[in-house]
């Protein structure tokens, strides 16, 4: 069977993150690390390999040397017996490079006491919630999301992986001015404008985040190899070496469609009043806005 989900905080994780809960909030952080956070779905995968290729100066070749869930250790990450996400980045050299889908409440002190930097994606709460609901269908490792109406409440009360979406972008968003938050949007990085010089290119504004100015060359060849159609087929991106026990990508691939605005083909027009009325109370107070199609 599926396994459930453990709680901490009210936030739900999955149990064996639960279990060594002491040791991720006493993880030590290090002054240069770079902290990649997101909501899951929002992109992860993504931000990895573009952050990777920036730091790895488009060497496609050094980018290939491990799938890329596996290059940055995932800190609440902990499936005895192979070494928790937590162990990996205590084996690893400085200036690391972390993930981490933890709600601002329940991140390891640490990471704010040595005043790391931290890049925050986020993605609309619909497309998140489509994207989670077909990943729990095909990772065996998560609960069954079971039908589709009954995700949608689920996700709407925050009982997830990782909590509530609200919560999640309300939180980073309301740290990234009292820390070095670079914050980011899943639907701005899908409107690509590969030209160095341009203000909105997102990918030049990571790279300046890191310290790098990426020349048009180097920015042409990072845009296309992150591109979805290109990451889709590439086997260090798109999971395909992950045995079907974990992850039954026949039931929905990893790189399922990278678009905006996929919700329109699962939300009835009820939910989709139901979840505005309810968004709008949650979201209320803040002036984060969200692009919902493109
Ligand atoms: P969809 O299910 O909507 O297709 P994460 O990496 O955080 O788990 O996020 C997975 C989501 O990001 C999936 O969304 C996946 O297809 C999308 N994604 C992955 N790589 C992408 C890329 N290069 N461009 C756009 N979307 C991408």
């Amino acid at each position: 069977g599926r396994p459930q989900l453990g709680e901490v905080e009210g936030i739900l994780l999955s149990q064996s993150t639960c279990n060594e809960w002491q040791r991720i909030q006493s993880f030590q952080a290090r002054p240069d690390d770079l902290l990649i956070c997101t909501y899951p779905k929002a992109g992860t995968t993504w931000i990895q390999e573009i952050v990777d290729m920036i730091q790895q100066d488009g060497d496609l070749e050094k980018c290939k040397r491990a799938p890329v869930h596996h290059r940055h250790p995932f800190i609440e990450w902990a499936r005895p017996p192979q070494p928790s996400g937590v162990e990996q980045a205590e084996a690893m050299p400085s200036p690391r490079t972390l993930k981490t889908h933890l709600p601002v409440k329940l991140l390891p002190p640490s990471f704010w006491e040595q005043k790391c930097k931290f890049l925050y994606v986020a993605r609309n709460a619909k497309d998140c919630m489509v994207s989670y609901y077909h990943f729990q269908r095909m990772s065996k490792v998560v609960p069954d999301p079971g039908p589709w109406h009954e995700y949608f409440e689920m996700f709407m009360a925050g009982k997830v992986g990782w909590g509530p979406w609200h919560d999640h972008v309300k939180g980073w968003w309301k740290v990234k001015d009292m820390h070095c938050v670079l914050f980011l949007f899943y639907e701005d990085m899908k409107k690509v404008m590969p030209s160095p010089q341009d203000p909105k290119c997102e990918i030049q504004k990571v790279a300046q985040f890191l310290g790098k100015n990426l020349d048009q060359e180097l920015l042409e060849k990072i845009v296309y190899h992150t591109s979805f159609d290109v990451m889709k087929d590439n086997p260090m991106a798109n999971r395909s070496g992950i045995p079907v026990s974990i992850m039954d990508q026949s039931i929905s691939p990893f790189m399922r469609k990278g678009t905006v605005g996929d919700w329109k083909n699962h939300f009835t027009v009820a939910q989709n009043e139901r979840f505005e009325d309810d968004y709008e109370k949650k979201m209320a107070g803040t002036n984060l806005t969200f692009c919902m199609e493109l």
